[in-house]
This record gives C-alpha cells, structure tokens and sequence, in this order.
C-alpha cells in the first residue's frame, strides 16, 4: 500500500517569520489527521525553523534543491550533506529548476544520486509543455526525463523515490488537468519505472500530481487509482486551504 502524500512547495515565498507563522498555524490543525504523510518544503532559510518546529509531529521536511556535491567551493549552493538528518525528502528537477535555471536530465540524475547518498529521498518532478501536450509528446518527453534522471539508480536507491508529475501548462496558471487524465499519465510514468527497475518497485514508488491542485479538485486527484497524493504549490501558502486538502486526502481513497 502506497501512504497518500500531500507535499507543499512553498517555492521562493515566506521570510523566516511568515514560515513560522504559517507551520505554526498548519501544526494543531493537521494533528490527529491520519493516513496522509504531511510534507513541507519551506526555502532553505527556513529550513533550520521549520524543522526545530515539527519535531514532534508527523509532518516531513522537505528541501526545493540540492547540489550535488557535499562541500567545496560552490558559492551559494548547499549541498544534501548538510541537508541529510534534517530533512527526509528533497524535490529535484521541479520544472521552474529546468526552465529557468537550465537543470538538464543529466544534472538532476547527479543530484538524485548525490541525496540518495546521504538518505534523501528525492521527489522528481517531471512534466510536460503545453507545446508537448498538444503535439502529443507527452509520453516521449516524460519517459525520456524518467529514463535519463534514473540512469544508473540502483533499485535500493529508488526505494524512497517519490514522482511528481506536473504539466507544466497546469502550474500556477489556475488550469489543473483533469483527473481522469492525470490517472493515465501516471499510469503511464508507472509503467515505464517497471521498465526501468521491475513491477515491484514501480508499484511501490509514490506519484503525485501537480500543477494547480487546491482545495476544490483535490479530491478528485487523489480518488484516482495510480495518483498517490499532490504538490502543491500556491494553495500550500493559505493553510486553510492545504489543511482541507490533507484532510480531503485523508479519506479520498475511500
Ligand atoms: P501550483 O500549485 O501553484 O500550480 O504549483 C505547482 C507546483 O509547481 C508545485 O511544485
């Protein structure tokens, strides 16, 4: 049985003070909510305040990047040995990583390997462009981004692998797929992590969807078969909203 996830990418938001206030308003309320696993990927000021705040909770901590090497002369990089014991989860290859600061397949493949090292789990975000989408390379280019970035992971290291699939035409423009069709997307990525490691780990390996998720079609994701939970992006900064979402996670798989 694959754990529902909900995971908020709070991106470039919250000074160390609103991320604070913001867990310290998520805290109470999530407490009690069961059969979600509750991640929280602040910026990575906050990181040291956030984890100080969760300790005694369930919730998870998550960082936004990583580089992939553990220390040296790589000014304004940090690196996942100093992320390892602090966080459990890191997100690699998020779209806004590959278009606007240029990560490639290759280089998100060094940083999963460099976390797994130091026992990060990473959350791989792959996702199309509305170009791709509508040319019908959806699947070309979410196999080819799966392919490279795993190339040389061993099953072992694939054990806490997380995926996210996020469209990237669906990204804070308000526009979520729908999730019947977000169902066989994933079910797609799904298979070709059976091609890519074996049957048993693709059916172990959570994949959340992305791109939009709030706390009016949450529901409607996480009801799907092969959809195992959500990013969320901008909705994950009201904590109202994200604390219905976890709790409509909570009971949407029925
Ligand atoms: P939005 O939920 O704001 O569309 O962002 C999704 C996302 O990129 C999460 O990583």
């Amino acid at each position: 049985m694959r754990k529902v996830m909900i995971a908020a990418n709070w991106k470039m938001n919250t000074t160390p003070r609103e991320a604070q206030t913001l867990v310290s308003q998520l805290l109470p309320a999530l407490d009690g909510i069961t059969g979600v696993e509750v991640l929280l990927c602040p910026p990575f000021i906050s990181t040291v305040v956030v984890s100080e705040l969760i300790k005694n909770s369930g919730v998870r901590l998550g960082a936004q990047n990583t580089y992939f090497e553990d220390k040296g002369a790589f000014t304004g990089e940090i690196s996942p040995a100093m992320l390892a014991g602090m966080c459990q989860y890191v997100l690699l290859g998020h779209s806004e990583r590959r278009g606007l600061f240029g990560e490639s397949n290759q280089i998100v493949n060094r940083k999963i390997k460099a976390a797994a090292k130091h026992a990060l789990n990473p959350v791989l975000c792959v996702g199309e462009s509305l170009e791709d989408n509508d040319a019908g390379r959806t699947e070309d280019v979410l196999g080819a981004q799966l392919r490279q970035s795993l190339e040389g992971i061993s099953i072992a290291e694939a054990r806490g692998l997380v995926v996210a699939y996020e469209p990237i035409w669906a990204i804070g423009t308000g526009r979520a797929a729908g999730g019947a069709q977000a169902n066989v997307t994933i079910g797609m990525l799904r298979r070709t992590l059976a091609g890519i490691f074996d049957e048993a780990t693709a059916a172990s390996v959570r994949i959340l969807y992305g791109g939009s998720a709030n706390g009016a079609n949450i529901a409607e994701f996480v009801s799907q078969p092969e959809i195992d939970g959500a990013l969320v992006g901008g909705a994950s900064l009201k904590a109202d909203e994200f604390v219905s979402m976890v709790k409509q996670a909570s009971t949407a798989k029925g």
